[in-house]
């Protein structure tokens, strides 16, 4: 298929990248490097042995949008491009608006242009907010806490809004829980601008010498061992989920939610002990107050994506960490010093 992939050279969509070219699908990559590298563009390369396509724009530009619909003519969209701080939302809602919902609103308006009328959204298990069940599944009621979340919330019911507008739509939206890890040759990972928020990125940094500690948020949480408990799920894992929902647009006409993680809880204190154990490096932690807006566990019931999309994560904790490790030892400073260095 011709896929259009906004933010692909970001975490995620440049793991996805990979996965699609892999599968045999023809890839233009959108994306305006505010948040990412174009030093990751290289490594694909690399990797794939392929020359990618390659438009460096903002999905907010309506007329460049309009512009690469009309010359690539893309038979499927997959929407990476977004911010995800939840910080940031907090600090600026206005910007989250703007390039989370404002982003959408100009690529969907460019795709009617060329009645191009399938797409793959990035939302987030974020959208849930505190949980009145878990596991959560789609069905649960959806109730974010930070305008981070609402973006998310929002985009997915313009999507629903968007398909009902025209015959032959379809939108499948997937909600991310954590995504953790690299790919495993280490060639391209996650590289968050500044101190990471993440935990995975910022255990990696620690055990790399960057920084001298990881600071736990709260050891008093009603779970295992007091630490915060989360869905961790391996990019690669969720890389392929994209490539199962492209397939899954060709079925229907409607909008289609699934979760994306493994089902299976892990804590912080249980993330850096098997870090340590797979990497073989210490992990010094200090444990600081909770932070604001975190919840104390939650994961995903993940039947739905395995029922329906044929999808089913095969990466465990070990392979978080191993890619984990593989890409930040590789890459102690990030895409830029590496490649300044050289
Ligand atoms: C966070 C966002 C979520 C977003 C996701 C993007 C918040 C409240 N939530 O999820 O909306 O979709 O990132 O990837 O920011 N932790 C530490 N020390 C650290 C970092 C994290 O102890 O330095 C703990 C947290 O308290 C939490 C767990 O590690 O218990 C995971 O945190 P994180 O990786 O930031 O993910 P979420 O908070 O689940």
């Amino acid at each position: 298929m011709r896929v259009l992939v906004t933010g692909g050279a970001g975490y995620i969509g440049s793991h996805a990248v990979l996965s699609l070219l892999g599968a045999g699908h023809d890839v233009l990559i959108v994306d305006s490097f505010a948040t990412s590298s174009p030093r990751v563009i290289k490594r694909l390369e690399a990797l794939s042995g392929r020359v990618l396509h390659v438009i460096e724009r903002d999905v907010r530009d309506y007329e460049a949008m309009r512009g690469v619909m009309a010359s690539w003519v893309p038979e499927a969209v997959i929407h990476f491009a977004g911010l995800k701080s939840v910080a940031e939302s907090v600090a600026d809602p206005a910007l989250y608006y703007d390039v989370n919902v404002g982003g959408t609103v100009s690529l969907l308006r460019a795709m009617a242009e060329i009645d191009c009328s399938k797409i793959v959204f990035s939302s987030s298990a974020t959208v849930y907010g505190t949980p009145e069940y878990l596991p959560y599944d789609e069905a649960h009621p959806t109730n974010p806490v930070n305008p981070y979340g609402r973006t998310k919330l929002v985009v997915e019911q313009l999507l629903g809004d968007w398909i009902g507008a025209r015959e032959g739509r379809a939108v499948t939206a997937l909600r991310y829980f954590n995504p953790v890890g690299a790919h495993p040759s280490g060639e391209i990972g996650e590289d968050p601008s500044g101190v990471p928020n993440n935990l995975m990125p910022y255990i990696a940094q620690v055990a790399v010498g960057r920084r001298p500690h990881l600071t736990i948020f709260g050891d008093d949480y009603e779970t295992r061992d007091g630490t915060g408990e989360r869905d961790y799920i391996h990019v690669m894992d969720l890389a392929e989920a994209h490539v199962a929902a492209l397939m899954h647009l060709a079925t229907g006409e409607r909008m289609q939610i699934f979760n994306v993680g493994t089902g299976q809880g892990i804590t912080v204190r249980e993330m850096v002990r098997a870090f340590e154990e797979t990497a073989g490096v210490r992990v010094p932690t200090e444990i600081a107050a909770r932070r604001a807006g975190d919840l104390p566990r939650f994961f995903a019931d993940a039947a739905r994506a395995r029922d329906m999309l044929g999808w089913m994560p095969s990466r465990d904790l070990h392979d978080m960490c191993l890619d984990a490790w593989g890409w930040q030892s590789r890459n102690p400073g990030g895409y830029d010093a590496q490649e300044d260095a050289a």
